[in-house]
């Protein structure tokens, strides 16, 4: 009796851990405000293909939580602004809607989260204190049917949420949406459910370019920005955002609560005043941000601390409102093609194509240092690689076996190609600061370079497969 009481509690003690060391998570949001969509089905099936995981939606629309039923894709849904009176008004709402919206669906189609509402601080109508009324009867309506522990509920914020952000020790939350937002921490610090918000350096960086450097915004900076009353060293906008949050929540004393970024991502085009709204500077943000969140960095005021984030957003939609940025979020044009490629591994193994340009996993490219680059800049490309770039450099030391030829270029060389390897040979992983050039044969001078890619074997790089 009292061993099997242990054995059932050890086992679901290990699924907890299980779910909880998974680690940081990259997801992407559906929207579908466009009117040339694939089907669903088709869009589960993209979705599949390209190693998605985490798939957020906007509503509970049937045929897409039909489409991903037994893809093991996790999908995060949601109640919009316009049903929180609804929600809010009468417990047999949310119980019908549960019923008969979501339950004939699960747990074939795995919804982990339900976010009631969404930015209400930014709606036109005044529906802020609906969402916690909403957020109580949706809780309930789950634990009538043993489902809140699985199921979590929260609604999603701008960054307007703030009224200070910067430095991001100083973030605090605009005292005039406390009336909504203090009941709303309490709920999610007693229910375990995370803090929501949308994140878009894109936006900060747009409106304006004289005090927000654009590398900055898309993780490239090689500068870094000082918290003057903390000393922390921000490197990118985005763990400056998130960190003006987890001291906006530590000052109103809700510590315990993690932050979930719901929206973040970059356009890939835009209007006249939209300059950098680029695919090269979306394909840049996204990988960036990927890597970043896959290796679990955390921030600096959270080192290491889990983080999962939704990229916006899957495709291009043709019927959003506003300037052209608007309708070019998407990593997917309409027909499934890829805007620009993207790796969601963050690992390099799986780079997405398009259809037409399924290219093989063989090395056909190569990434060497430019012998026109300084000494200066090449030595701290090779330091970069072979430290924050997690390049093994073993190689390259005195009496190991690519030591020879003993110059700087060639031990870049050597660093900057591995580096380019392991992270999906696409042009952004061979740019080191304008030192790194790519180069199609593989050249004599590196003929004796080893790449010790992902399967961790020696072969001489003109052989060899990753
Ligand atoms: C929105 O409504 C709440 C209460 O219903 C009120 O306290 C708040 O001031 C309103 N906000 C705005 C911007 O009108
Ligand atoms: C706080 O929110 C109110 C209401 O939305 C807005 O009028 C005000 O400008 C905000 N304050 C700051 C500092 O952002
Ligand atoms: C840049 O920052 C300064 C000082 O914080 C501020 O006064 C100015 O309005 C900002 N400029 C833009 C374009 O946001
Ligand atoms: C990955 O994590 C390590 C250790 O936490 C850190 O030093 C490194 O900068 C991170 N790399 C990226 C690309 O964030
Ligand atoms: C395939 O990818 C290569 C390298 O990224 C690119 O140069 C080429 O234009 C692509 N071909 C098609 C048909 O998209
Ligand atoms: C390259 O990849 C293609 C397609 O996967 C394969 O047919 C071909 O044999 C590969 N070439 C080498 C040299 O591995």
């Amino acid at each position: 009796m009292a061993r099997g009481f242990r054995l059932i509690f050890a086992s679901s003690l290990l699924l907890m851990l299980l779910d909880f060391c998974r680690g940081s998570t990259i997801g992407v949001c559906y929207g579908r405000n466009a009117d040339d969509l694939p089907t669903p089905d088709k869009v589960a099936q993209l979705a599949q293909l390209h190693d998605i995981k985490y798939v957020r939606i906007y509503d509970s629309n049937i045929q897409v939580l039909k489409a991903f039923s037994n893809t093991g894709v996790e999908l995060m849904i949601g109640i919009s602004n316009f049903d929180l009176l609804p929600f809010s008004q009468f417990q047999s709402n949310a119980d019908t809607w549960l019923k008969n919206s979501i339950l004939p669906y699960y747990p074939a189609t795995k919804i982990t989260y339900i976010t009631v509402g969404a930015e209400v601080t930014e709606s036109p109508s005044n529906v802020s204190a609906l969402v916690v009324p909403a957020m109580k009867n949706v809780l309930t309506a789950l634990r009538k049917v043993g489902l809140h522990k699985r199921i979590k509920v929260s609604s999603t914020h701008s960054l307007g949420v703030l009224s200070r952000s910067f430095p991001p020790s100083a973030g605090a939350f605009n005292s005039s949406h406390a009336f909504f937002l203090k009941p709303m921490l309490e709920f999610l610090a007693e229910n375990q459910s995370p803090f929501m918000i949308d994140i878009y350096p894109f936006y900060a960086y747009r409106d304006s370019p004289s005090n927000v450097s654009l590398d900055y915004a898309l993780f490239e900076s090689s500068s870094e920005v000082i918290d003057p009353n903390t000393g922390l060293l921000y490197t990118n906008m985005f763990d400056a955002q998130i960190d003006a949050l987890y001291f906006a929540l530590m000052a109103l004393n809700f510590r315990t609560i993690k932050i979930m970024v719901t929206e973040t991502g970059w356009p890939s085009k835009g209007s006249p005043k939209e300059s950098a709204a680029t695919p090269d500077n979306a394909q840049t943000f996204n990988t960036n941000l990927i890597r970043h969140v896959i290796n679990n960095t955390g921030t600096p005021a959270k080192p290491g601390q889990e983080l999962n984030v939704y990229i916006f957003s899957l495709f291009n939609e043709n019927r959003k409102p506003g300037l052209e940025s608007e309708r070019n979020w998407g990593l997917f044009y309409p027909d499934q093609t890829s805007v620009y490629s993207l790796d969601f591994t963050g690992k390099g193994a799986a780079v997405m194509t398009t259809a037409a340009n399924v290219t093989s996993s063989n090395v056909t490219t190569w990434c060497i240092a430019s012998n026109k680059a300084t000494e200066m800049d090449l030595q701290n490309a090779l330091d970069w690689a072979c430290g924050p770039g997690n390049v093994d450099c073993t190689a390259i030391q005195p009496s190991q076996p690519c030591y020879e030829p003993d110059n700087l270029v060639s031990h870049a060389s050597f660093a900057f190609n591995n580096y380019y390897q392991q992270n999906g040979a696409t042009d952004v992983a061979c740019s080191f600061g304008g030192t790194g050039v790519k180069v199609d044969k593989n050249p004599s001078g590196i003929n004796s370079l080893r790449v010790i890619g992902n399967l961790g074997d020696n072969q001489p790089d003109s052989s060899n497969r990753i």
